[in-house]
């Protein structure tokens, strides 16, 4: 298994439009194993593969707390949607950003497993919530997009700050991780 980058917002990848998986084989196989790594890693409750530049109909989650419950979905769409929510979402591709973001409270969704085999499932609250963040992923749309244009350059403008401290502290250690931190 390999631990994956992960693009972040605004890298222009993240728009790709992801095309439908021709054949779960033993390569897509491998690929999910290395979502759940890196995804386990970051640490985060779902990743598509549009976060890790692959531009396939894929998405991996698990929002258990334990990390027991893995779920794949390749080629997944949503069959039917109703009632709403607003929950408070990050993402691995905005880092340190939280927002409410309002979606459908339950879906039902038609996916392959990880063998290829078709299945449905009925979703609610926060699975329902992951499942359509990372659909939107597949869709090149991030939470973000959901903001006003002035809040969403500001989460843009804040990111490149992280970059910008987190490269100077690289060059010098003994630097503050962030200017104005006592
Ligand atoms: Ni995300």
């Amino acid at each position: 298994m390999a631990k994956l980058t992960i693009l972040e917002f605004p890298d222009p990848r993240l728009r790709t439009v992801a095309k439908p998986v021709a054949h779960v084989d033993d390569a897509l196989r491998t690929l999910i194993a290395d979502m759940f790594e890196t995804m386990y890693a970051a640490p985060g409750i779902g990743l598509a593969a549009t976060q890790v530049d692959v531009h396939r109909q894929l998405l991996v989650l698990d929002i258990s707390e334990d990390g027991s419950k893995p779920m794949v979905f390749v080629n997944p769409q949503i069959l039917a949607r109703d009632g709403e929510q607003v929950y408070q979402e990050g993402c691995l591709s905005v880092p340190g950003i939280h927002a409410e973001v309002q979606r459908a409270n339950h879906i039902r969704v038609r996916a392959q497993d990880r063998d290829g085999a078709v299945f449905e499932l009925d979703a609610e609250g926060l699975l329902a919530v992951c499942i359509q963040h990372e659909m939107d992923h597949l869709a090149g749309k991030l939470f973000v997009d959901y903001l006003s244009p002035l809040k969403r350059e500001m989460v843009r403008k804040k990111l490149a700050k992280a970059r910008k401290d987190a490269a100077a502290e690289k060059a010098d250690p003994a630097a503050p991780a962030r200017a104005g931190t006592a």
